[in-house]
């Protein structure tokens, strides 16, 4: 269904997210009629241009980062009449009245106008750009707010900008984004849970095993030394992302399709997470920096060559963990994570394995029954996979037994559905109202306490992070993590 219309303001406009993610994004609904015919996109920049030149500019973007085949001409242009651009300076209240004026003409007219703001700006500006919107009414409900990560540094700063953004706006208006949470294959989390008895009746300690999810990147840090150096692979991608497909695949069933219940039960499994601290974190986590290596056949220089790198940072662009989840559906479950940069590939996905067979009945033919796995493919290939064990066809005297896979691509299942891109589907839930797929405050705090305590480990003990070639699977120490277990990650 197409949203109501609204005014979407960019804060960042000319930013890289708003260039690469939300302008693409935007065009792609405009494409598919999810735009309403009078809504409007506000562009905020500290940059000011004549309005002769708007046109252009948004034209040249779609066309940097929007593949030309999926360009149109048509909705291209009706794309760019929607935009306006406003000047403003984030940190100077006073210069919102700019941006109040051009959205109170539409107002006059037409009263009920849904406003969004999108913060792609860095999280330091959260609190003027909030007080400023505030200084002219511009917060009023039913205004929505989105916040894109990170939201903060650690558990304090993190509290720091929910109460500055929460003096101005209420929580059922704020929208914090985890783009993961807009993938199809996460979603679709939900439905293989909870729409699938063969699953739901299967999902426990006694049926399963272990839990391991991978997020691989092949890029390193790519030109973003500033951020990155300062965050680190365990608050870039597993405070936010690891953390919210755990809670996916770990939560209770919702009783409701609704932003209340799954924000709920998530919030449920973040607090069970057992802390890790300087009495495990030895046993339990392994942190890595790339050296120099291949990303592909191209030979890449590793974490401390990359341009503006800080000499000996002990940042780490490795994770490995073990987490337990202290609940009872998951006692003694392990759920291995694992994300990195300068992996071999870009790979992200979910194995369930389930637990052995009590008595093996073939042991003649097979002494070792491999155990069934759930493979969901997050990216790329999106996909389900279950494998199992089967018969070999044959009129042989004993049984001989084979792993076989079934396989359900996404893209052969379901032929000429293109994949929409996660920020498509986020900003088109914010423009519905919908929160469901939007993190409340409480799961950012509880998943930084999760986080932090681990820092707060890393930090007591003298080790920095173990080297390991671009394009490698990460530390050797990361294999022994689950060898320990009787155990080795799924490649
Ligand atoms: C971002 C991180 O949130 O997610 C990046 O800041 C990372 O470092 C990116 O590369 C990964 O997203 P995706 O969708 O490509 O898996």
């Amino acid at each position: 269904d197409c949203p109501k219309c609204c005014d979407m303001v960019l804060f960042g406009a000319l930013g890289d997210l708003a260039r690469r993610k939300l302008i693409p994004a935007l065009y792609q609904l405009e494409k598919a009629g999810l735009i309403a015919a009078d809504s409007r996109i506000v562009g905020v920049a500290r940059e000011s241009f004549e309005a002769s030149e708007v046109n252009q500019k948004v034209e040249d973007i779609v066309r940097q980062f929007v593949a030309a085949d999926a360009i149109e001409t048509d909705s291209l242009a009706r794309f760019c009449k929607r935009f306006h651009f406003v000047a403003l300076d984030f940190t100077d209240t006073e210069s919102y009245q700019n941006l109040a004026t051009v959205l109170n003409t539409q107002a006059a007219t037409e009263q009920k106008r849904q406003r969004i703001y999108y913060l792609a700006t860095p999280p330091a500006l959260y609190s003027a750009i909030c007080a400023g919107l505030s200084e002219v009414g511009l917060n009023a409900e039913p205004a929505r707010i989105i916040l894109e990560k990170p939201i903060g540094h650690n558990l304090a700063s993190s509290k720091e900008i929910n109460e500055h953004v929460g003096a101005h706006f209420n929580e059922s208006q704020i929208y914090r984004i985890d783009h993961y949470l807009g993938k199809e294959t996460v979603l679709n989390l939900l439905a293989l849970r909870f729409a699938n008895s063969l699953f739901s009746n299967n999902w426990d300690h006694n049926a399963v095993d272990h839990v391991q999810i991978t997020a691989a990147e092949q890029v390193g840090v790519e030109g973003r030394w500033s951020y990155y150096d300062d965050a680190g692979q365990l608050r870039d991608m597993v405070q936010n992302h690891l953390l919210q497909v755990l809670s996916l695949i770990a939560m209770e069933p919702p009783s409701r399709l609704d932003a209340e219940s799954i924000r709920d039960e998530k919030l449920k499994v973040l607090k069970s997470l057992r802390p890790i601290n300087h009495s495990n974190s030895q046993q339990l986590t392994v942190r890595g920096q790339y050296t120099s290596g291949f990303a592909g056949d191209k030979k890449v220089p590793g974490y401390l060559d990359e341009p503006n790198a800080r000499e000996n940072s002990s940042t780490e662009t490795f994770v490995a963990l073990k987490a337990h989840i202290d609940n009872w559906r998951w006692a003694g479950v392990p759920f291995y994570l694992r994300t990195g940069k300068r992996m071999p590939e870009k790979r992200s996905e979910v194995v369930i394995t389930f637990k052995k067979q009590p008595h093996n009945i073939f042991h003649e033919t097979l002494p070792d029954l491999p155990p069934n796995k759930l493979i969901i493919r997050l990216q790329p290939d999106e996909g389900v996979e279950v494998q199992m064990l089967n018969k070999i066809p044959g009129l042989g005297k004993r049984m001989q037994l084979k792993a076989t896979t079934l396989d359900l691509s996404f893209d052969e299942t379901f032929k000429k559905k293109r994949i929409a891109d996660a920020y498509e589907r986020l900003l088109l839930e914010v423009m519905h109202g919908n929160q469901y797929l939007f993190v409340h405050r409480q799961e950012v705090e509880h998943a930084w306490d999760w986080v932090d305590s681990i820092i707060a480990a890393w930090e007591t003990t003298e080790a920095t992070p173990k080297p390991y070639p671009a394009g490698s699977w990460g530390p050797v120490a990361a294999v022994s993590l689950l060898a320990q277990d009787g155990r080795e990650w799924d490649e």
